[in-house]
């Protein structure tokens, strides 16, 4: 991604340093303290709207979908900007059939789909601000879903969340930092941006940050076959690992 995309700060920070430390450190302590939502209650959510032929879209390390409970083998595709995610991930999920796509979830996806899920799980809070320039994520993955497909994830709310002191020091030093930026994101913005592109939405906080589902994608229909293979590249570089 070039350094003067406004979405380039938002994933830079993703080094092996970092994405070694993530599943210790920001799934631990950093979310059970800081934003006062344990991993275990995103956990049991992610395992109750993950389907097979699922979409990650800023997997991270793979956390979530390691304990996913999908079955050996099922077809998984991962989408991210940054290389090191990218193969960081396909190493971890070896077990699954993993399809990597290095792409900005703000431009349109070079992926056909249709999937039967899709995460857009703590990326949100990443992506620049305002929240309607965020819209347009929501939107790429509407595209790319089946029409029976679901939309589920989670994000940090910026300065209207319930926060507690830690949580309002680490939101400020992030969103001056970089990786976050998402001072403006509210509960009734990201619930905007949601129904925007889908009909229904469900929408829950727990501490500082909301959960969400969305199903209905609006205006999908059934999609042709794409005529390239899945993981074949597609604009940008895809590989299947
Ligand atoms: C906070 S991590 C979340 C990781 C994981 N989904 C989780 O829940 O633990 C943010 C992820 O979003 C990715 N990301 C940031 N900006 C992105 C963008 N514009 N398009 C797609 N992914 C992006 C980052 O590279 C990173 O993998």
């Amino acid at each position: 991604m070039d350094r003067d995309d406004p979405a380039y700060a938002g994933q830079k920070d993703y080094s092996r340093a970092l994405l070694n430390l993530y599943d210790p450190l920001v799934l631990g302590p950093i979310a059970r303290f800081v934003w006062q939502c344990p991993t275990g209650g995103l956990l049991e959510r992610y395992r109750r709207h993950i389907r097979p032929n699922h979409l990650d879209v800023g997997p991270g390390t793979g956390y979530f979908l390691d304990r996913s409970g999908l079955a050996d083998g099922s077809p998984v595709s991962v989408l991210d900007p940054n290389r090191n995610v990218l193969g960081h991930v396909s190493r971890r999920l070896r077990r699954f059939d993993v399809t990597t796509v290095e792409a900005d979830v703000l431009k349109p996806l070079p992926i056909a789909g249709p999937f039967e899920s899709a995460a857009l799980h703590l990326v949100i809070h990443c992506l620049p601000g305002p929240m309607s320039r965020k819209a347009a994520a929501v939107a790429n993955i509407a595209a790319v879903l089946a029409p029976s497909g679901v939309l589920f994830g989670a994000s940090v709310i910026g300065s209207s969340g319930r926060h507690n002191w830690i949580a309002r020091r680490f939101l400020g030093a992030f969103n001056r930092q970089g990786a976050f930026d998402n001072l403006a994101d509210s509960e009734s913005g990201l619930r905007e941006i949601l129904e925007v592109s889908f009909e229904r939405v469900e929408l829950e906080t727990i501490g500082g940050i909301a959960l969400f589902a969305a199903t209905g994608p609006r205006g999908t229909t059934p999609r042709p076959e794409p005529e390239t293979r899945r993981g074949d590249t597609m604009g940008t570089p895809a590989s299947r690992t």
